[in-house]
C-alpha cells in the first residue's frame, strides 16, 4: 500500500467493510480514490426513496441524489414497472433510419416542461456526450449558414461539462485537464464567478459582480474576433467544481453580449435540470434561454442512463433543412443507444413521477428550509463559506496545509460512518438530496455534517 495514503482515512470505514467483499482488482472505478476505497470499500446494496443500504444492512441518507440524478428518490414504483415492462417488450430498437414511438412521445412530453423556444430533442446516453452532441450542433449550425470561421468555443474557468474531449476542452478544472494533453484547440476561458470576498455567505444567487463578470466575454472577443466564436458554454450554476452560483444579472449580460455578436449560447444543465434549482430548468429559474442546453440525470431519474440536447427550432431547421437528395443524411451525429426504449420509458415515467408529486417545483417550497439549515453552520471550525440555491447545498472548509482536498474527504468518511451520504470536491462538501426529501431529513442531513464540523 501506498505510504501517503492517510492510515487514518483507511481506518475510517473500515468498521462497515462487510464480511464478503467482492475481488477488487479487475474494475479500474471512475473518478475514486481506489486505493482508499479498496483498503476500505463502502459497498452499496438496495436503494429506496430517501435511501441506500450497504450489503450488511446499514441504512444511508442519500443527501446526493446518487450523484445529482435520482430527483425523484430511488426505485419508484412507477418507474421500475415501466422499465421492467419495456424490457420484456422492446428491448432495443436501432435509431439510425429506425425508431420507436416513446422516443417521439417523449421529446413531445420533454419540450411540454422546457422553456418557450427549445423544442427540438437529441437523445444521448449521458452529459459528457450531451456537451460534445452540442458543441458539434453549434459549429455545424454555423457553417450551414455559410459562416464556417465560426469554430472557437468559450468555456469557463472552473467549468465541468463532463470528460469527454470536448468537454474537458471547454471545461475549466485544472486536475480534469492537465493529464491528457491538448484537447480541442481554439479553446478559451471566461472567469470564473466565485468571488468569496464579496458573496461570501450569499443565501441564494449573489448579489455583487454579475455584468462585470460577464464583460469578460468581450474581452475575449475582441481578442480573437466574433468571426471566429462558435459558442460559448456555461452552467447556469456550476456543480462539480464546488457549487458556483451565478452572480445577480450575470446570465442575462452573458446572453446579450452573445446575440450581440451572433454566438450561440449553450446552457450545460446536466445537474441544474429536472427540478434541481426548484424550476425545470436553470433557464426557467433564472429566466435566460439559451440557444441549445444539454441535460441528463434527472431526465430518466439515473435508472437508465440517458442525455438530451434541446435546441432552439432554427437551429434544427438550418441543419436539417438542407438542399441534398431526401436519402441523405442531414446531421452526421449520433449514439447506438440514443433513445434507447429503456431509457426512453424510465424518462416517461419520471416525467409523470415529477409532475404527479410536484418535484419540478418542490425545490423552491423547500429552499428557505435548507438555506436556514445550512447556513446555521456559519461558524463551525474549518467552515470558510457557505452556498445554496433551491436544493443545492454546499459548506467551503478551509484546506489543510499542503494536503487539499483532504479535510472534506475526512467529513465525507465521517458523514458515511453515521449514516448520511454527502460528496465532496476539493475542500467543499456537496449535498443535492432528492427533491422528494422531508425537512426531518433535511434536519439529519445537515445535523449529521454539523456534527462532524465539530469535531474540528
Ligand atoms: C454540468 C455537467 N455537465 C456534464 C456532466 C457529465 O455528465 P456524465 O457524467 O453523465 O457524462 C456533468 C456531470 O456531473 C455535469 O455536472
Amino acid at each position: 500500500m501506498n505510504k501517503a495514503i492517510d492510515a487514518s482515512l483507511l481506518a475510517q470505514t473500515a468498521a462497515h467493510t462487510p464480511a464478503h467483499t467482492p475481488a477488487m482488482d479487475a474494475f479500474w472505478m471512475p473518478f475514486t480514490a481506489s486505493r482508499q476505497f479498496k483498503s476500505a470499500p463502502r459497498l452499496l446494496a438496495k436503494a429506496k426513496d430517501m435511501h441506500f443500504w450497504t450489503p450488511e444492512g446499514r441504512q444511508i441518507l442519500d443527501g446526493i441524489a446518487g450523484l445529482w440524478c435520482v430527483n425523484a428518490g430511488h426505485a419508484r414504483p412507477k418507474i421500475v414497472e415501466a422499465v421492467q415492462k419495456q424490457v420484456a417488450e422492446l428491448d432495443y430498437a436501432p435509431p439510425f433510419n429506425m425508431a420507436h414511438p416513446k422516443s417521439f412521445e417523449l421529446a413531445e412530453r420533454l419540450i411540454q416542461i422546457t422553456p418557450a423556444g427549445l423544442n427540438r430533442v437529441f437523445f444521448t446516453n449521458s452529459g459528457s456526450e450531451s456537451v460534445d452532441t452540442a458543441l458539434k450542433m453549434a459549429v455545424a449550425y454555423h457553417r450551414a449558414r455559410g459562416q464556417g470561421t465560426r469554430t472557437r468555443f468559450i468555456g469557463r474557468e472552473r467549468g465541468y461539462h463532463g470528460v469527454n474531449f470536448g468537454g474537458i476542452s471547454v471545461g475549466g478544472i485544472v486536475g480534469n485537464r492537465k493529464t491528457f494533453g491538448p484537447m480541442l484547440t481554439g479553446v478559451d476561458h471566461l472567469r470564473h464567478t466565485y468571488d468569496p470576498a464579496r458573496n461570501g455567505y450569499s443565501r441564494g444567487v449573489p448579489l455583487h459582480g454579475g455584468p462585470e463578470l460577464a464583460e469578460d466575454l468581450e474581452r475575449i472577443v475582441a481578442l480573437h474576433d466574433a468571426s471566429t466564436i462558435a459558442a460559448v458554454i456555461v452552467e447556469p450554476v456550476a456543480g462539480s467544481t464546488g457549487v458556483v452560483l451565478p452572480p445577480e444579472g450575470y446570465l442575462q449580460r452573458l446572453r446579450e453580449i452573445c446575440d450581440k455578436h451572433g454566438i450561440l449560447l449553450i446552457f450545460d444543465e446536466v445537474i441544474t435540470g429536472f427540478g434541481r434549482l426548484g424550476a425545470p430548468f436553470g433557464a426557467t429559474r433564472f429566466g435566460v434561454t439559451p440557444d441549445l442546453m444539454t441535460t441528463a440525470k434527472g431526465i430518466s431519474n439515473g435508472t437508465v442512463p440517458m442525455g438530451a440536447v434541446f435546441a432552439r427550432q432554427a437551429i434544427h431547421e438550418t441543419l436539417t433543412n438542407v438542399d441534398s437528395a431526401p436519402h441523405v443524411i442531414e446531421f452526421a451525429h449520433g449514439y447506438t443507444y440514443s433513445g434507447h426504449p429503456l431509457a426512453c420509458a424510465a424518462a416517461l415515467a419520471t416525467l409523470d413521477t415529477y409532475a404527479e408529486e410536484g418535484l419540478l417545483t418542490r425545490g423552491a417550497e423547500l429552499e428557505s428550509y435548507f438555506a436556514d439549515a445550512l447556513h446555521a453552520l456559519k461558524g463551525l471550525p474549518h467552515v470558510i463559506d457557505i452556498r445554496n440555491i433551491g436544493l443545492v447545498g454546499a459548506v467551503e472548509l478551509a484546506p489543510l496545509a499542503g494536503l487539499p482536498g483532504k479535510r472534506a474527504f475526512d467529513v465525507f468518511l465521517q458523514c458515511f460512518d453515521l449514516g448520511v451520504l454527502v460528496r465532496t470536491t476539493g475542500d467543499t462538501i456537496a449535498m443535492s438530496p432528492p427533491l422528494i426529501i422531508s425537512k426531518a431529513q433535511i434536519d439529519q442531513l445537515v445535523g449529521t455534517l454539523a456534527d462532524v464540523l465539530k469535531r474540528g
